[in-house]
């Protein structure tokens, strides 16, 4: 069987001196040419937790690729820490940074064919870029996850990085002093790893996991862990074992395998983000999945798991109780996982749980199926004249299930921020948050330093946030965002003016604003497009391609008389025959 397929269309070319000749001088020798090349790529840099470890492990994976007889050869792309650019304008680039992973990933695999990829990643836009262009590029490939930071402490109390943007809540209301401010900042993040709630990192973590896309327990193995360290050496062998079965990314992110996806993700309650960047890896795989799927596993399943940001636990906490293998073999259980389906081990997902312990009563992190936290799924899709074409709610059930109330109105986070330090928003108010989604932001920044300066404003349960552009995994509170379409391109928030009535409808997954057609068609016939957020670089190139956020912000949509097209995978095939 011939296992480097790819590399040997320039391995194996004798016109092709010059590939072979820096190959050569790049430390490969003759016997290396014939073995299957691995492209390892790191999101490793230093100055973020969740990434400044990611060049320690790939270097273990390197080690693991050549004791199978692979050629491991590194590179690295970019990442931006959600959590160093929330709340500032940094933020803007957070998303569009899944766009540039995947798209770097893309050119480095394939432009120099690698047979097979693995990809070491840690952040929130890490994983979901690194999935995308392993489905684009459908060769042998899996992700290993950097795993999660430890709790940090300070005074007793438990923190983690959402506790710091609270603290400021605290902080501007004079309910905490500075120095036990700068003491909770000095001890929020006491190690590398990603944030360790069940925020966007390890919601996508956990759910690439369901896939099927990493080895067994990769999202709940602490970054510190040597367990994490032997996973990233048991790479070469699993990378070996899909190069010899030919078994291809495509072949593992199936549609079954999205609603694995799903279920997890609502299971444990986990981030919004998951509904963008699901879609956008599914587009990349060429599975259609939409709102309306997330929708359909909202209605048949329950949140179980008791995680930050709405619950008690960290990531680090259910490690202890068997991890994330725990949770799928409670689930496949209760019926609610496919456990026929393969996964990058070259075994099905219930063939990876033998042996694993389901979780009982002996701990309280995941409820049973008798007892749930929310007996149907937290993301709920939202329709209504504010959003003709869908929103995202996330509701744990702690806020309840419907808010109606005035709206007042910010066209920028750093209006609202402005708004919360001058006390205006008041109790029973809908915040709009408007003119922040895929290119009105552009780059649809998170809006985690106003709705937790909300929530340390003791306004939490009093309020809702209503907003095209996205939440933290670390917010929670009656929050909707995703609104679609965004303000930015005249969709029905744009119109909302101070004082307006808005129903928010979790029930009956409605979000409308009290106001006629007539009128809302006269407003809309004043409304003026603002001009252009940015003139130059990447994030005009952004607003230039970016799809909206029904379609998963994907840069690269083809769509004609209102049909998707789903993509093929990149490679030429014609290429690979004459190999
Ligand atoms: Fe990286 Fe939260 S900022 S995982």
């Amino acid at each position: 069987m011939i296992l480097n397929k790819y590399s040997r269309i320039y391995t194996k070319d004798d016109s092709l001196p010059a590939s072979q000749a820096m190959l050569i001088g790049a430390g490969l020798t003759d016997a290396d040419l014939r073995k299957p090349f691995v492209g390892i790529c790191s999101t490793g840099f230093e100055g973020n937790t969740c990434n400044m470890h990611l060049n320690g492990l790939a270097d273990e994976v390197k080690r693991g690729v050549a004791a199978q007889g692979l050629v491991g050869l590194r590179f690295n792309t970019i990442g931006v820490s959600d959590g160093i650019t929330n709340g500032n304008d940094g933020m803007r680039f957070s998303l569009v940074s899944r766009e540039i992973i995947a798209d770097s990933i893309e050119a480095m695999a394939g432009a120099h064919y690698y047979d097979a990829l693995a990809c070491v990643v840690g952040c929130d836009k890490n994983m979901p870029g690194a999935l995308m262009a392993m489905a684009r590029l459908n060769r042998p490939s899996l992700m290993v996850y950097g795993g999660s930071i430890r709790g940090g402490e300070f005074k007793g109390q438990k923190l983690n990085i959402v506790s710091c943007f609270e603290a400021y809540g605290k902080k501007v209301n004079g309910q905490i002093s500075d120095e036990d401010y700068r003491g909770i900042i000095h001890n929020a993040c006491p190690g590398p790893g990603a944030c360790g709630g069940m925020y966007t990192a390890n919601t996508l973590a956990s759910a690439i996991e369901a896939l099927g896309m990493t080895v067994p327990a990769s999202s709940s193995l602490p970054a510190e862990s040597s367990a994490k360290v032997q996973e990233c050496l048991d790479t070469g062998a699993y990378l070996r074992r899909l190069l010899e079965l030919d078994l291809k990314p495509r072949d593992i992110m199936t549609r079954a395998a999205f609603e694995n996806a799903l279920v997890v993700v609502t299971v444990l309650g986990g981030s919004t983000n998951a509904v963008l960047h699901l879609i956008a890896i599914a587009h990349a795989a060429g599975v259609k999945l939409t709102m309306d799927d997330f929708q359909a596993v909202s209605n048949r399943v329950p949140v179980l798991a008791d995680l930050k940001p709405s619950g008690k636990y960290l990531m680090e906490d259910l490690s202890k109780l068997g991890g994330i293998p725990a949770v799928f073999r409670t689930l496949l259980d209760y019926g609610l996982l496919n456990g026929d389906l393969p996964t990058v081990t070259g075994r099905t997902l219930a063939e990876n749980l033998a042996g694993v312990r389901p979780l009982g009563p002996e701990q309280d992190l995941l409820r049973p199926l008798s007892n749930p936290i929310k007996a149907d799924g937290h993301i709920q899709m939202l329709y209504g004249n504010l959003a003709t074409k869908g929103a995202v709610a996330k509701i744990t059930g702690k806020e309840g299930l419907r808010f109606e109330g005035p709206a007042i109105v910010f066209n920028s986070e750093a209006e609202l921020n402005q708004g919360i330090a001058d006390h205006r928003i008041q109790p029973g108010q809908v915040v709009v948050i408007r003119y922040v989604g895929p290119k009105g932001g552009p780059g649809m920044p998170e809006m985690l330093k106003p709705t937790a300066a909300i929530m340390g404003a003791g306004l939490g349960d009093k309020v809702a946030l209503i907003t095209d552009g996205r939440f933290s995994g670390g917010t929670h509170g009656f929050v909707i965002g995703h609104v679609c379409p965004e303000a930015y391109d005249g969709g029905g928030l744009a119109l909302v003016e101070n004082g307006d009535w808005i129903v928010l409808d979790a029930a009956q997954n409605t979000m409308d604003v009290r106001l006629s057609d007539e009128e809302l068609a006269t407003r809309r016939a004043a409304w003026r497009q603002p001009p252009l957020p940015v003139r130059q670089g990447v994030l005009l190139k952004y607003i230039r391609t970016v799809s909206d956020a029904s379609h998963g912000c994907v840069t690269d949509l083809i769509e004609e008389n209102g049909q998707v097209e789903l993509p093929t995978t990149v490679v030429s095939q014609a290429a690979l025959a004459s190999a």
